[in-house]
């Protein structure tokens, strides 16, 4: 029987992510942005963080040739350019509120955390290849307000609900 990709891709949606825009370049060769929902954290020590690329996409030797790649995870005032940089060969930032880095591909401004990751390694797996990129700086912006939250094929928000039971979390309620 074939395997039906259409349904696995569906199933798949099923799994609500983030939504984050990697971005790679030189001052030399202009810097480009692809919006993904596979990024994933790996390991603390050393700090890895992975994604996974399309092997078909034009984007793809980019940033698998790239020295490193930045990291900005969306907020929800991002959708239009979320939309814009998963566009077929919509790669260019022009136009696109940035923030500059210490490492050189600058993030989304506004994004609720940046990452600044030297390429660790690329592994091919099937039509993709995972990126694993060890993380240099990083910084957080809490005013950022709520996640771009994508779930079976659509944006969305984030309902806020309560701690896993048994871990230590925090309420709307508790004082400082
Ligand atoms: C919500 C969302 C998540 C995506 N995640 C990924 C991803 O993790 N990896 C990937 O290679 N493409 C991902 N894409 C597709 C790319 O954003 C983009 O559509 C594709 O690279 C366009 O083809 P091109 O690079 O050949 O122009 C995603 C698209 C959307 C809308």
């Amino acid at each position: 029987m074939a395997f039906d990709t259409k349904a696995f891709r569906d199933a798949l949606g099923c799994f609500p992510t983030g939504i984050a825009v990697m971005t790679a370049g030189s001052a030399e060769t202009s810097h480009i942005g692809i919006t993904v929902n596979s990024f994933a954290s790996v390991s603390m020590d050393p700090p890895l963080v992975l994604w996974s690329i399309d092997r078909r996409s034009r984007r793809y030797p980019y940033f698998a040739e790239a020295p490193g790649f930045t990291v900005s995870i969306l907020a929800s005032g991002h959708k239009a350019v979320s939309a814009r940089l998963a566009g077929q060969g919509e790669h260019s930032l022009d136009g696109i509120a940035l923030v500059p880095t210490d490492l050189g591909p600058p993030g989304l401004a506004d994004s609720l955390a940046i990452f600044e990751c030297a390429r660790e390694s690329v592994q091919e797996a099937g039509d993709h290849a995972i990126l694993i990129g060890r993380v240099l700086k990083f910084s957080r912006n809490d005013g950022a307000g709520a996640p771009l939250v994508y779930f079976r094929g659509r944006y969305g928000a984030l309902a806020q609900g309560e701690p896993p039971e048994g871990l230590p979390g925090r309420r709307a309620t508790d004082g400082d």
